[in-house]
């Protein structure tokens, strides 16, 4: 059991970019299997923030294979872009990054689509990245996907104008204007860039080298409250999210997998629309987006905060069987009087944990706890962070039964507590 994975448990945005990163040096492989660029993974080392948004997150350490798997949908625009600004050179990239023939493609097409739509919602907008994400997918489960390992065939500009007449078909649906070379700019030029790397049936490799040894991380991305089946649906992306993800996003059997890491922030973010138990639209959550610089990191859009959750969180453990926990962002908590923790929700006079289908917006009943004034960034032993730190923690353990492993002090490499 040599897979172990790294998933959001929130609504994306925990920190697993940095904490991907750190734990990089434990392991043979690390390999995205779900969504794309709505992505934003952001890790820091040597005072430089790196944001990667279809790379997966190991791909700063020389000895690593990173994998783009089946499971995630590329925009080829985004991925050369991404791969002119890593800062290494391409000989160096193409040894470290193999990409699926089963990646499906996100066109032009699609993130027109995906425009089109918002557009259209008006105020029942989802808030998506507009990445094209929703569209690719659904060209996928519609068996009207194209693939990377189609880009070397001789008719794939064919297949690709196919694709494009269905999609300004539909698109004579709808009153969005658009002017579709500023869409297919950068497009074909992405799809050259792809074919400079290996392309390759990555579920062949990946069962090969975990096989003989080779120990590998799976990379989530967004988070289990976005996840399409046990998010907050509609108000989700369009893949899974969750563990069974890396599954069908690799093409790993559920028998080979070893940890499940959770990775949660210690109080609660959300972009885009949709119910948010334990938002704070008061001074409070703008304090806390202020601390803990939370601005999408792909699309610079302010994020929602608030508390954290814990029926949301035991939620997401349940669904992914996670075997530890992550805590990211306790840096940002420092500084308050009190910390409120939602312990349970409240619904129609009747105290519950659970999240139900038909009830997205309980309210939250809060349990209050002493805050703590230290700067803990440059703290390195658990033993040494405040007291009232380590009794927020432990209130978190003894409610989910799962040990919180690692804390994360700040956004550098370097700032991680492993306990
Ligand atoms: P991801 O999508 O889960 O990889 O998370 P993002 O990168 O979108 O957002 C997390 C943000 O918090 C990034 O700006 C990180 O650099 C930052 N970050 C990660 N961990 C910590 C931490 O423990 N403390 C602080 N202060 N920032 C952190
Ligand atoms: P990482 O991997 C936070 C949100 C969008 C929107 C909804 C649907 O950085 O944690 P989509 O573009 O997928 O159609 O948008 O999901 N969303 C994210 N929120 N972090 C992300 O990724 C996200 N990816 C998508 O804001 O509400
Ligand atoms: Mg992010």
């Amino acid at each position: 059991m040599n897979i172990d994975i790294l998933l959001g448990l929130q609504w994306g945005d925990e920190g697993k970019g940095k904490i991907v990163d750190a734990i990089s040096p434990g392991y043979d492989i690390i390999a995205r299997f779900q969504g794309g660029p709505n992505a934003g993974h952001s890790l820091e080392f040597n005072n430089v923030k790196h944001v990667l948004h279809l790379i997966p997150s190991g791909i700063f350490h020389a000895d690593k294979l990173n994998i783009i798997g089946n499971g995630v949908v590329i925009d080829p625009a985004v991925f050369k872009k991404e791969i002119e600004t890593l800062g290494l050179p391409l000989i160096e990239l193409q040894k470290r990054l193999v990409v699926s023939t089963r990646a499906n493609l996100i066109l032009p097409g699609h993130r027109i689509l995906d425009a089109a739509f918002e557009n259209h919602m008006g105020g029942s907008k989802i808030g998506s990245t507009l990445k094209g994400i929703g569209p690719a997918y659904t060209d996928k489960v519609a068996r009207k996907g194209l693939r990377a390992g189609e880009i070397l065939n001789s008719d794939f500009k064919k297949l690709y104008n196919d694709r494009l007449k269905d999609h300004l078909t539909i698109l004579k649906n709808y009153d969005f204007k658009f002017k579709l070379s500023d869409y297919e700019a950068g497009w074909f030029e992405g799809i050259e860039m792809l074919k400079k790397f290996r392309i390759m049936d990555t579920e062949y490799l990946i069962n090969e080298l975990t096989g003989a040894g080779k120990k590998m991380l799976a990379e989530g991305a967004q988070g289990t409250m976005l996840d399409v089946d046990f998010g907050s649906y509609p108000f989700v992306t369009s893949s899974n999210t969750i563990s069974a993800g890396a599954c069908t996003g690799l093409g790993i059997s559920p028998k080979k997998i070893g940890e499940v890491f959770g990775i949660f922030k210690a109080y609660c973010t959300r972009v885009g629309s949709g119910p948010f138990p334990t938002e704070l639209n008061d001074q409070t959550g703008s304090l806390l987006r202020e601390m803990g610089h939370e601005f999408g990191s792909t699309t610079g859009r302010p994020r929602r905060c608030g508390w954290l959750d814990l029926p949301a969180l035991k939620y997401a453990i349940m669904i992914n069987g996670v075997t530890q926990l992550f805590m990211t962002k306790s840096d940002v908590m420092s500084g308050f009087e009190y910390i409120k923790i939602c312990t349970a929700y409240r619904s129609g006079g009747k105290e519950m944990n659970e999240i139900l289908f038909n009830e997205l917006s309980p309210e939250p009943v809060y349990t209050i706890l002493p805050g703590w004034n230290e700067n803990i960034s440059g703290l390195r032993e658990y033993n040494k962070l405040p007291e009232n730190l380590k009794n927020y923690i432990k209130l978190i353990e003894d409610q989910t039964g799962i040990p919180i492993t690692m804390v994360s002090v700040g956004p550098d490499r370097k700032e991680t507590i492993f306990r």
